[in-house]
């Protein structure tokens, strides 16, 4: 990754670590190289982690597909422990609008053409993009909702359209629930008792598994 980028990515909004970030990056350059398919993230926020897949996708000829309501999860509300009064909807007192911050961010590094952004719900864009017939992908990065409704909904909404031998990256994986919700280590505990994913590497929360069969279906 070019310094540029990982400045830029610093410089953003957002909630990732820098470590996290270039474990990250590694993965999405490795399965974008490796697949020549699109890459695909869940929680675009102000686009800090999209950055990374944008930069991996641009060097394999590929784009970066990232989905998000950009009206902020449950924890980044008004009064809730990550809120950012500067992302308030300026229309809109008390909703939130991280969609200005994310284009900006994005243009700013020169990677917009590298991205296709999907403004809505992560399960009604999984159901519009195609249905069950629909793309595959090289990575599937999971950092949406982290409830276990939304968590799980993005799971069985994007998993099946991960190709054979890509990489699910979850993040906020965290097994001791001292250090935080449960909902992604629940994901990622049912991708690895599938049977169909191999560990590659722990960058902290970051998790990153290979897809080893085939099939949509992972129990
Ligand atoms: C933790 S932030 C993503 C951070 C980002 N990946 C980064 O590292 O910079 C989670 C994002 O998921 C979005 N989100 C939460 N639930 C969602 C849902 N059901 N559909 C679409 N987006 C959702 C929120 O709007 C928020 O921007």
């Amino acid at each position: 990754m070019g310094e540029d980028v990982f400045a830029a990515f610093e410089a953003a909004k957002g909630f990732m670590p820098a470590d996290e970030g270039r474990a990250l990056h590694a993965a999405a350059a490795e399965a974008a190289a490796a697949l020549r398919l699109p890459l695909l993230e869940i929680g675009s926020y102000c686009g800090r982690s999209t950055l990374l897949l944008a930069d991996a996708a641009r060097r394999a000829g590929t784009v970066a597909v990232t989905v998000d309501h950009h009206r902020g999860s449950e924890e980044q509300q008004p009064g809730q422990e990550f809120h950012d009064p500067e992302l308030a909807d300026p229309s809109a007192p008390g909703r939130m609008d991280t969609l200005p911050h994310f284009r900006r961010t994005l243009a700013d590094a020169g990677l917009e053409e590298y991205v296709v952004a999907v403004v809505g719900g992560s399960p009604q864009a999984a159901a519009a993009l195609g249905g069950g017939g629909g793309g595959r992908f090289a990575l599937v990065f999971i950092d949406g909702g982290h409830t276990d409704t939304h968590a799980r909904a993005d799971y069985e909404s994007w998993v099946p359209r991960l190709a054979a031998g890509g990489l699910l990256v979850i993040h906020d994986v965290f097994p001791d629930p001292a250090d935080g919700g449960q909902a992604p280590y629940r994901i990622w505990r049912r991708a690895v008792s599938s049977g169909r994913f191999a560990e590659v590497s722990a960058c902290r929360s970051l998790r990153v598994l290979r897809r080893t069969a085939a099939d949509a279906a992972d129990g």
